[in-house]
């Protein structure tokens, strides 16, 4: 689906990504999880194609559709032409019929008329998902995409962004800065480390759905462990049972 491997990237005497390498499988639910300026929006820009790496190696099969952090939504449309763009940039036909039948799953039934100003947060973020989940494509690339939230909303989100890929098994790759929020949703959470970003470890999720809290305690403590080996806290002891060293 796609795959990296080697990835650096530069700005200038910042260095952003130092040997980067991932892969999101057909129907996966991968997660990025990173410090903040890491490198993350870095490397999904990359994945995605709009940005070049300086060295390394991507490869995609297939469409892929990148949703950039915060909601992006345009604000002189109207809730349905806003989630009908990306429809209409592929030039689906009846792209308004198609978006009419997620309103009900988005939980925008009713909002369509709305513009972006007069959502609440929760809503333009479903706004902007469902934009993303309904433009034609193999895999979605979704930067950060419930940051802007309070705890409560992204709970309900990122339920419902489960439910949601469930039905569709598309591919899935997310960044989140939200440890739990990996745990919750992901099959695999690449682990990165500060600026310039390298892969630290990997850790596998049991693919039980939906998991209990207590299932999300122990992959949450393993990615904690890894977000914090360069500053290794004293007694502490690296979880090794699911984790793969990075290659
Ligand atoms: N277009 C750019 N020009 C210069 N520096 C950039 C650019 N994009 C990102 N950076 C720098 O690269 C680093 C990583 O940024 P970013 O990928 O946005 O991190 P993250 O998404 O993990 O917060 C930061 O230090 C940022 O300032
Ligand atoms: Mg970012």
């Amino acid at each position: 689906m796609i795959v990296c491997s080697g990835l650096c990237k530069s700005f200038g005497a910042t260095a952003a990504l130092a040997d980067v390498t991932l892969e999101l499988r057909a129907g996966e639910l991968v997660a990025v999880v990173g410090p903040s300026g890491c490198g993350k929006t870095t490397l999904l820009r990359i994945l995605a194609g709009l940005l070049e790496a300086d060295a390394g190696e991507v490869a995609r099969s297939g469409r892929v559709v990148y949703m950039p952090q915060g909601d992006s939504l345009l604000p002189w449309r109207r809730t349905l032409a806003n989630v009908t763009v990306g429809l209409e940039l592929a030039g689906v036909a009846d792209a308004r019929g198609r978006a009419r039948a997620e309103l009900e799953r988005f939980g925008l039934a009713g909002f369509e008329r709305r513009f972006p100003r007069e959502l609440s947060g929760g809503m333009r973020q479903r706004a902007a998902l469902l934009r993303s989940f309904l433009a034609p494509s193999d895999a979605l690339l979704l930067d950060e995409p419930f940051a802007a939230l309070d705890a409560l909303t992204r709970e309900e989100l990122r339920e419902w962004l489960l439910e949601v890929w469930q039905a569709q098994r598309r591919s899935v790759l997310m960044v989140t800065h939200d440890v739990e929020e990996a745990a919750f949703l992901a099959d695999r959470v690449y682990v990165l480390s500060a600026r310039p970003a390298r892969v630290r470890g990997i850790v596998d999720v049991s693919p039980v759905r939906p998991r209990e809290p207590e299932q999300l305690l122990g992959p949450s403590r393993e990615i904690r462990a890894l977000l914090r080996e360069e500053h290794p806290v004293k007694g502490h002891r690296r979880a090794s049972r699911t984790v793969t060293p990075a290659p």
